[in-house]
């Protein structure tokens, strides 16, 4: 038996909780495929059992670049292919997995187990959002430890475990996560680097979107951007400046030691 893992991590928490749900798998003697939908692989040729999907959640609902990836990309299976989602987030409340779910049976993916992992804010360039308390960080994660080998026998098992929304919440959480996921890309104008920025070029190089440019050595933002965050917490010299305020850099290395204590998990700020 083979599950394929796709997730797209801005800043780390969804991939460090990608690599727990892989460990756990392989403890199962199942085989893993993992892949970040950065590295555009070409699903056409992997053969899998089950599915498992990791997306971090902004603006109430699941990042809408992997909907489009999956609209995209997915293949269109014969046999009902089993599919877990989960999402990671700063919040406690519960997400809408409809429109993950409706696009998922259009490609014959079942989902059957669908779950929020309240972890730790990595958006902090507004006043308003605050940084998470270390030690509800270390709360956040033991939870999510607890909960994926559970969750991955109640899927194995093919039984069903979904988190639900109101249903009249639904249209209304859909249509305020579609709007800023259009509008906030101008926004992104408003970055720009100080004058402490050593023109390494990090920031650029990780942008999962490509819309930081380097133009005579200097990072220049363009209007496609993500807000992932990513830049912010790449820099080494914390240069990166929103709206010409200094951006708190989203240091959770500094603060705890990572879910699995692997290699790969030293670049994940520098990378998919
Ligand atoms: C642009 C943006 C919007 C976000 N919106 C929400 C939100 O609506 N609710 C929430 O609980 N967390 C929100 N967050 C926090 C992230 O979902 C959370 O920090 C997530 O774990 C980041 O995952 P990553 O490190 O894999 O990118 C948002 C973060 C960003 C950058």
């Amino acid at each position: 038996m083979t599950g394929l893992i796709l997730y797209f991590s801005g800043t780390g928490n969804t991939k460090r909780v990608a690599n727990e749900f892989k460990s756990c798998l392989l403890k199962k003697k199942v085989n893993v495929l993992m892949y970040s939908i950065e590295e555009h692989i070409n699903l056409t040729n992997i053969g899998y059992d089950f599915l498992i999907i990791g997306f971090p959640k902004y603006y109430e609902y699941p990042i809408m670049c992997m909907l489009d990836y999956l609209k995209q990309n997915l293949q269109k299976y014969d046999k009902p292919i089993p599919t877990l989602a989960f999402c990671t987030q700063a919040g406690p409340l519960q997400t809408d997995f409809t429109g993950l779910e409706k696009l998922l049976k259009k490609k014959n993916h079942r989902l059957t187990v669908a779950i929020s992992f309240p972890y730790a804010n990595n958006m902090m360039i507004f006043r308003a959002f605050k940084p998470t308390e270390p030690a509800k960080l270390m709360e956040n994660q033991e939870n999510i430890r607890k909960q994926i080998e559970p969750l991955l026998n109640i899927f194995l098992k093919g039984e069903i475990s979904k988190e639900h929304t109101k249903v009249w919440q639904r249209p209304f959480i859909y249509l305020v996560a579609a709007a800023c996921t259009k509008l906030m890309p101008a926004f992104a104008m408003r970055f720009s680097a100080d004058q402490s920025c050593t023109h390494c070029g990090l920031c650029a190089e990780n942008c999962p979107m490509k819309n930081i440019k380097m133009v005579h050595g200097n990072p220049v933002f363009e209007n496609h951007c993500l807000f992932c965050m990513r830049c912010i917490n790449s820099c080494p010299s914390n240069s990166i400046r929103y709206n010409k305020r200094k951006c708190r850099q989203y240091k959770w290395k500094q603060t705890l030691q990572p879910i699995e204590n692997k290699p790969s998990d030293v670049s994940e700020h520098k990378g998919k």
